[in-house]
């Protein structure tokens, strides 16, 4: 067919794709600033980042424990959150009934000393209403029932006459039955342990947990609890969430807080003590700064069991006689300190030691290789913090001198005034400060103990719920840390979970609800992080007018079976910007083949994820098909981006 035979509407539709190619060609990034970026990678300049260098910290707050990694689906399942005084406020249980079919009220009789309170239930109805009448748990504002998978319940009861009662999984308003099983209480007048398995045949995330009944008679409750069967390793807690967990690759767990570890006062404090043992036993505790109470199933054990399972040396933050309010006077510490070095055997001692033997009877004989403690939390400013300190710290240097001690002192500015191996730093402020501050540890002393930044977040309006804005001041403070990791040796980000029904703490890295959870920019932007722990870093330089708004590090790192060279970019500014990326001292070529770049960015610079968007900002891999020593690429307006340049040689790493 020759030209004058085409047809009108063919020529009218090549017009049209030449304009959208125009049009898309116009909408491509246009560079408005340009930067070069040299990478010294030769093995003379390079020197390893700690292996420690990232981790996480995780503190009770938000619910991130209890309705959160905590797999329990029943809150306040001993009924001690009203308090010790009975009657009680039984919240969040509730009643199936009236007055004329049911009383419900707390006494002091359970069989466990620790938590004297029990639920009394006088079912006053001998022609009760159908499905009975009882009492109900709506969990952690809803139990996630799924599905065929199974729950287990165990509950201990006490009767003087026997009795059936009904247990049932059901909607929110009771009207949707997932499960059902009937239970009998001998009416023998003896707590009992009752345990039952619910499998769903249905759905649904808001669910309860109903106990009925539909005879005349007294029955007593206590410790009422409802576990997933599928819980991560059979240890408790919620997979998903530790996937999340063990996608940051974390190299230490900072534990359990925070203020948590503080109390406003000491009599709300967290005790280790009160945390480990059968969980029936535990006391359980009001926590009085984030304001609300912990059944402590996820207890000191739990966490180092946690430890344990993501691969993280754990570091152990106890309280050191000093809350928000009150504190110890250090003439009268001495018990606190005992308190202490109990906790440390119950860790590390051997399994016929007093306190490690209690470790072993919950099985874990093998000890947890505690290496790390935290002595308070953020408490330096406090009239017997540092008389408290030195006597914990003297007392375990004695008898564990393996463990790293950490101050509440900050130590970047001016030396400390008492023996530490490591000082806390905490930073939580606006997004341009932190950007700033990704050259603060070059001006630190390298001598002396070195600092773990356990806490820093971007926060208030930078950061709304998680803003793409933070992630990138926080990417730029971490380049900053690797390229001072000679003196920083660890850092994790805060907090690290919210529940979406408990937000008393804005932002956090992963936000969730009874059955979903996506992570925040600043999630994404530690993963990118994760390779630097234990990897080489190389001197860089940028050279550029709009060098204020670019930060950047270089990294080799190795996988399985290939080295790479790591390039991350920060661009803080609203340019794009075109990047000469060049690389001497290389002793491997670069290979194009399996190089990629990845980038986090976003339309608009404070845009968030959400339920309904859990990756509008998440990092996107691409090949990087130009990888060379030599490269040109452009960074988007806003942006984080790596650029992971494949090393012919995969002996490189390990020759360093
Ligand atoms: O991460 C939230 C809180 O911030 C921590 O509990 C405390 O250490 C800091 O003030």
């Amino acid at each position: 067919m020759g030209f004058k035979e085409v047809p009108s509407a063919i020529i009218f539709c090549l017009l049209l794709l030449f304009c959208l190619g125009c049009r898309c060609l116009a909408s491509e990034l246009v560079a408005t600033q340009t930067a070069t970026l040299k990478v010294d990678a030769s093995p003379q300049l390079a020197r390893k980042i700690p292996e420690t260098l990232f981790g996480i910290f995780f503190e009770e707050i938000n619910h991130a424990g209890a309705g959160g990694i905590w797999a329990e689906l029943v809150s306040n399942r001993g009924f001690e959150a009203g308090g010790p005084h009975t009657p009680s406020n039984i919240d969040p249980w509730s009643i199936i009934g009236d007055d004329s079919s049911i009383f419900v009220a707390t006494d002091r009789t359970s069989c466990f000393s620790q938590n004297i309170v029990a639920l009394r239930m006088e079912v006053l109805c001998d022609d009760c209403p159908t499905g009975g009448v009882g009492i109900y748990n709506p969990g952690f504002w809803g139990m996630n029932i799924e599905d065929g998978k199974a729950y287990n319940l165990v509950m201990y009861v006490n009767s003087p006459e026997t009795t059936d009662l009904t247990i049932s999984l059901t909607s929110s308003d009771g009207l949707q039955n997932l499960a059902s099983a009937t239970v009998t209480v001998s009416g023998a007048s003896n707590w009992t342990k009752l345990e039952q398995k619910l499998v769903a045949k249905g759905t649904n995330r808001t669910s309860r947990l109903q106990i009925t009944c539909n005879k005349k008679g007294v029955v007593w409750f206590d410790q009422v609890s409802l576990m997933p069967e599928d819980t991560y390793k059979g240890h408790g807690f919620r997979t998903e969430l530790i996937s999340m967990l063990l996608d940051l690759k974390p190299r230490f767990l900072r534990f359990p807080g925070g203020c948590f570890v503080e109390g406003d006062w000491l009599r709300n404090a967290f005790r280790w003590r009160e945390s480990i043992g059968p969980w029936e036993e535990r006391p359980g505790h009001f926590g009085d700064v984030w304001h609300y109470w912990t059944d402590d199933g996820l207890g000191y054990y739990e966490f180092l069991q946690l430890a344990e399972d993501l691969g993280a040396a754990p570091i152990w933050v106890f309280n050191n006689g000093v809350s928000h309010n009150d504190e110890v006077d250090t003439a009268a510490i001495a018990p606190f300190v005992k308190d202490v070095l109990d906790s440390l055997e119950f860790a590390r001692g051997s399994a016929n030691s007093t306190w490690g033997s209690v470790r072993a009877s919950m099985g874990h004989p093998e000890p947890f290789p505690v290496k790390y403690v935290a002595i308070g939390n953020e408490d330096c400013g406090k009239k017997f913090y540092r008389g408290n300190y030195l006597k914990f710290y003297n007392a375990i240097r004695q008898a564990y001198p393996d463990i790293q001690m950490i101050s509440n002192c900050d130590g970047s500015s001016k030396p400390l005034d008492h023996p530490a191996d490591l000082y806390d730093f905490h930073v939580y402020t606006d997004s341009k400060t932190l950007f700033n501050m990704r050259t603060t540890f070059d001006r630190t002393s390298r001598s002396g103990p070195k600092a773990f930044v356990s806490e820093y977040a971007v926060w208030r309006s930078d950061a709304g719920r998680g803003s793409l804005l933070a992630s990138l001041a926080e990417a730029a403070f971490l380049t900053g840390l690797e390229k001072n990791s000679d003196i920083v040796q660890m850092a994790s980000y805060a907090p690290l979970f919210v529940n979406d029904n408990d937000q008393t703490w804005n932002p956090d890295a992963i936000v969730f609800n009874s059955w979903q959870h996506y992570g925040t920019p600043s999630y994404w932007m530690q993963t990118l992080f994760r390779e630097s722990s234990g990897a080489m870093i190389h001197p860089i330089t940028i050279s550029s007018g709009y060098s204020g708004s670019l930060a950047a590090s270089a990294i080799t790192w190795q996988d399985s079976d290939t080295s790479y060279l790591r390039i991350k970019v920060v661009n803080f500014g609203s340019d794009a910007v075109s990047l000469t990326i060049s690389t001497s001292g290389l002793e491997a070529s670069v290979n194009a083949l399996g190089s990629t770049t990845t980038v986090l960015t976003s339309a608009n610079v404070m845009d968030e994820n959400s339920f309904s968007n859990p990756t509008k900002v998440a990092p996107v891999k691409s090949e990087l098909s130009n990888a060379a020593e030599q490269m040109q690429v452009t960074l988007a307006p806003h942006s984080f981006n790596t650029f992971d340049l494949a090393l012919a040689q995969s002996k490189l790493v390990a020759e360093m």
